[in-house]
Formats: structure tokens, sequence, C-alpha cells
């Protein structure tokens, strides 16, 4: 369903009865509930209480933030949104053509967020040339994270580069008594996964042909059928109890030495962050299997409501202000696993893994390599994402799933949510 039929159904149905905010408070939704997040969110807030500000946590579990997408809609039809959302990606010009965002070109004028932010950040979060949301942080989705104890253990002596490796790796580490591929369940998941081998066998040119400009040929051609079937062969290396197991859950079992590898974005990274552990020697984050130097992105962004009462509108100006400040982009960053938005930023603090990341960032805006994460939400509309995630989830419950007719299907379910 898109965005304007779901709110409408929901005006039907909201019984949902608004909540009062103080004077000088924001409140705030968001999804970051794991360890590594609830930690960064954290720095958030305790910014804006410096400023003299309240935060109201409107917290909704859950990774990817479908349920906290759902619980917005509710809040919103009901004449009541919060103060700011985590809201990001194409989703931001949906709530902007709906006419339920704020204008923030005073303060971004007043700070200069034109001349701080990659263009290919700003644009995304203006909506008729109007700043209408304010971004935290820049992700990569294409990561695999190892526990390098494992690898040795189960005698596989290199980090695996290409999709070959990774899979010669796993049949080793599966016969040591490890799970090869810790993973979770559930459509963000699956999607997620599934975007990363798109990158590597489809290569940066044709994953924009299938995801951003909705190619027919290409969805349904036979290099997204080796997608598919490269997607499918993953399921022999995870273990038999992932249903129901969030992302952060998976991310602890490589921490923990129960499995070898996670193909997750750099949020996995907070986790380790999160409990102690140091990358180079506890871990390694390397490119996913055969994406080496190309960069899915994901940007988190916080969207701002149109809200008439003054008291409310400063503090959300103080919100907006505050996760631009360099010394909240920084601690706050290192926590979370990303790196900061601003380009003006003294890295140093940073470790390999971020600053990895930013250098593959910048070299890849200049060589094509940069993508928008489609399974974040950064790449197509909601509708048409949900569509594609229905496809790639019903064929990674279903062994019996044939490549060559989920491709096909793939650019069926598109068209029709063009
Ligand atoms: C993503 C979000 C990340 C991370 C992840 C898991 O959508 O962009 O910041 O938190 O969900 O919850």
């Amino acid at each position: 369903m898109n965005m304007r039929k779901s709110l409408l159904a929901l005006l039907l149905t909201s019984t949902i009865f608004p909540t009062f905010l103080q004077a000088s408070e924001v409140e705030v939704l968001h999804w970051w509930t794991s360890g590594g997040e609830a930690k960064s969110v954290q720095i958030l807030k305790q910014k804006l209480e410096q400023r003299g500000y309240t935060w109201k946590d409107f917290a909704i579990a859950g990774g990817g933030g479908e349920s906290a997408m759902t619980v917005l809609k509710t809040r919103a039809v009901s004449g009541n949104p919060p103060s700011a959302a985590q809201i990001k990606g194409e989703d931001i010009q949906e709530w902007g053509g709906l006419g339920f965002l704020t204008n923030l070109d005073d303060v971004a004028k007043a700070d200069g967020w034109d001349e701080v932010l990659p263009p290919v950040v700003a644009t995304g979060m203006k909506y008729d040339g109007k700043y209408v949301a304010v971004p935290v942080n820049i992700h990569r989705v294409n990561w695999l994270w190892v526990n390098p104890q494992v690898l040795k253990k189960s005698g596989v002596d290199s980090v695996p580069e290409t999709l070959d490796q990774f899979f010669a790796a796993a049949e080793k580490i599966k016969a040591a008594g490890f799970t090869p591929l810790a993973n979770g369940s559930g459509p963000w998941q699956d999607t997620t996964l599934f975007e990363t081998i798109a990158l590597a066998v489809l290569g940066p040119e044709d994953f924009r042909q299938a995801f951003v400009n909705l190619d027919m040929g290409t969805l349904s051609s036979d290099k997204m059928a080796k997608v598919f079937e490269t997607f499918g062969r993953m399921r022999e290396y995870m273990d038999e109890d992932v249903q129901g197991r969030e992302w952060n859950v998976a991310t602890n079992r490589v921490l923990n030495g129960q499995a070898a590898m996670q193909i997750m974005g750099d949020w996995a990274k907070g986790e380790f962050t999160a409990a102690g552990k140091i990358p180079g020697k506890d871990y390694l984050c390397v490119p996913a299997p055969g994406t080496k130097g190309q960069f899915i992105q994901n940007v988190d962004s916080f969207a701002f409501f149109d809200i008439k009462d003054e008291a409310e509108v400063n503090a959300q100006k103080a919100l907006a202000r505050t996760i631009m400040d360099k010394q909240f982009q920084e601690v706050f960053n290192l926590n979370k696993g990303s790196f900061p938005v601003r380009t003006d930023m003294d890295m140093h603090g940073f470790d390999k893994c971020a600053l990895d990341s930013r250098k593959t960032f910048e070299q890849s805006i200049e060589n094509g390599g940069l993508v928008p994460s489609m399974s974040q939400n950064m790449a197509t509309t909601s509708y048409v994402l949900g569509a594609i995630t229905d496809v790639v989830s019903n064929f990674f419950n279903d062994p019996e799933a044939d490549p060559k007719k989920a491709a096909h299907k793939l650019a069926k379910a598109v068209k029709a949510a063009i």
C-alpha cells in the first residue's frame, strides 16, 4: 500500500489520543534500540539537554524501522505528529509531498549546511529545494564482519574477498562446526543481504539500472537470476534458529565466536564497540565479498514536522542544530559505526573501519562505485521497495523457489508498483 493510501486507512481507524508536550520539549521518534544504537541516541539526548531542552523519547524497536514507520503514520494522521522522526531516503520526499514537514532553511543558512554537506547527501534532505530533514551520519551497507579466531579454528587463512572465496571459506567453517554466516530473519534483513549480493553480481551500473531506474530488462535478466541463485545459496550457511532473530543478535553470534561472519551495514560495528571489542584484533571489517571499492550508501536523518507551537518550534531548531554540531557528529558516529556527514571534520579519533569507509565513499563518488541503498529506502519509493521486499523475502523463505522465475516476478512486481 502506498503512503497516501495507508495514511488514509489509518485516518479512518485511528484511536490514538494526542500527547501534550511541555514547553521546550522535543518528542523524537526513532528505532535505535540495540546496544550500540541506544548508546548513540543517548548522546543526542544529552547534547540537546545541554542546550536547555528536554528530550521525550519515542522509541519503536525493530531494525530497519518498519514498525516505527507504521506507528509514525498513525500519530501523524491523528494530527499529533512528534516534533521529529527518523525518516530517511525517499520517505523524506513522500512525507514532504504530503505537506507534513517544516522548512528548516533559516537554520541551514545560518549554520552553512550547504557548505559542509556532500551534495549527494544535502539533496536528499531537501523537499522542493528546502531543507526539511537533517542528516546524522553516513553508513556503508556492504560490509563483511569477521571473527578472525573462528576463521583460524576452521583452517581458513585469508578473509574472503570474492563470492567464490566466501563459499569456499563457508564450507570449511561449517565442517569445523561453526555457523559460517550469522543472520536473523525478516524482510528487512533479507533485502539487506540481497542487495549486497546484487552489487557483487551486477556491479554498480546494473545495480542502478535495476533499483534506481527500475529497468525491466535488468530486473528480469539472467544476471538477476544469478543474484537470486547466489542469495539462495546463503541459506546453507546459516544456522537453523534464524526465525525471529534481530540483526544485532546475529552480530552477537560473531562477537562471541558462535558464527564466523555477518554481512551487514556498519551499524553492526556499533555492537562491537558497545561490547568493548577492537577492530583489527577482536574482529575485522572488510568489504562484503565482491564489492571492494564500491559503496552502498545509507544516510540516517531526522525529518521535522510542521508544528504550530512556538516553544516546540524553537526546541526543534535546537535539535536540528545539535545534529549538525561537530562535537555531536564525532561522538555519535564513534558509537554508531558510521562516519560524520560533515566534510570538515577531524577524523583523528576514528578507527580503520570508519576511515576506510569514508575513503571509499569519496573515491566511489568519483569513479561511479557509489549506489544508494535499496534496502534502506535510499533508492526508490516505499511502494516499489515494498514490492521488491515481498519477492525477495518470499524467495528466501522457499528453498524450492526458482531463481529465474524470481527475477521475472521481481520485474512484474516492480512494474505494478510504479
Ligand atoms: C537502518 C538504519 C541504521 C541501523 C539499522 C538497524 O535502517 O539506517 O542506522 O540502525 O537500521 O536498526
